[in-house]
């Protein structure tokens, strides 16, 4: 029973502050889902699901290509926040973040860089860029 009024009041919280679940992910609907022609992309099959190769073609199967970190960081200085890694051009890892939560960017804000994969095998989402899209 206590548990169930902890998760309403916590959903009502949420509802006020524009929180909630999309895709899995808690985020916050007044920050930006795409900005500056970036967006964020993963597999029809969920999070996590491409490789560099896989990332790239989806961009590009768009009319985009793979965001840089400068447009990354571009977009997320006016707002674009996404608490998924995804691949970016010349095969860096990394996500946006606006606001540091404890689930979300070990409290930073910024660019979160995993840096420049040597195996481009591993698995993670995408982040594209399309001015025109
Ligand atoms: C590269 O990553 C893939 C996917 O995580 C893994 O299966 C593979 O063993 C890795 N290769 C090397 C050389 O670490």
């Amino acid at each position: 029973m206590v548990v169930f009024i902890c998760v309403w009041v916590v959903l009502l919280w949420e509802e006020a502050h524009g929180w909630g679940f999309k895709n899995g992910i808690f985020h916050n609907s007044i920050w930006l889902e795409q900005a500056a022609g970036v967006y964020h992309r993963e597999a029809r099959t969920g999070r996590y699901k491409l490789t560099y190769a896989e990332a790239k073609a989806v961009c590009e199967y768009e009319g985009g290509r793979l965001a840089t970190y400068k447009q990354l960081e571009a977009a997320r200085k006016i707002g674009f926040h996404v608490c998924a890694a995804g691949w970016m051009a010349k095969g860096r890892v990394g996500y946006p973040i606006v606001k540091p939560g404890p689930n979300c960017g070990f409290g930073k804000t910024g660019i979160i860089d995993y840096g420049i994969r040597l195996n481009r095998s591993e698995r993670w989402d995408a982040y594209c860029y399309n001015p025109h899209g």
